[in-house]
């Protein structure tokens, strides 16, 4: 079965959605394989988002990203990177549809709330990340 990476961001753990986001999660029929609490330094966070790093934000990006702890997660599910991209929604939570994640949840476009990979590829990528082989089941 097909598997993606997600994180809930600082600002979903600060406000304490992460039992709530997880929920959504199950219910939309994605299996928990691997997840925990943890904390991004600096230097995880310029290199998660290495390819932004030309990008205005950046530097906004890896202080929000640093801020406080994370939930790291890998879930499984057929199609499950484009329809965890579906369940979170649009980057902006201005423009993501109602019942996402992200129109529950994030704040500004800035503060979304949940990351989800865009790819087969980066799902792997992101997961060999977060995550060692023991961790994932
Ligand atoms: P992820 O699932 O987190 O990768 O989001 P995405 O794929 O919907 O968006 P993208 O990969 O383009 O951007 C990565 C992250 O950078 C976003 O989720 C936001 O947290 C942040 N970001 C994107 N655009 C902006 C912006 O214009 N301003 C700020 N402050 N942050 C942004
Ligand atoms: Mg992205």
């Amino acid at each position: 079965t097909d598997r993606t990476f997600t994180m809930l961001k600082p600002d979903a753990v600060e406000k304490g959605h992460i039992g709530a986001i997880l929920d959504k999660i199950n219910a939309s029929g994605f299996r928990i394989v691997a997840l925990k609490l943890t904390h991004m330094t600096t230097q995880d966070a310029k290199a998660f988002y290495e390819v932004h790093s030309e990008r205005p934000f950046y530097g906004e990006l890896v202080e929000y990203m640093t801020r406080g702890p994370i939930v790291a997660a890998i879930l499984e599910k057929e199609n499950a990177v484009d329809d965890f991209r579906t369940l979170i929604g649009a980057t902006n939570p201005a423009d993501a549809a109602e019942g996402t994640i992200r129109k529950l949840y994030a704040a500004s476009i800035g503060e979304n709330a949940v990351h989800g990979s865009d790819s087969d590829e980066n799902a792997a990528i992101e997961s060999a990340f977060h995550f060692a082989g023991r961790e994932m089941f």
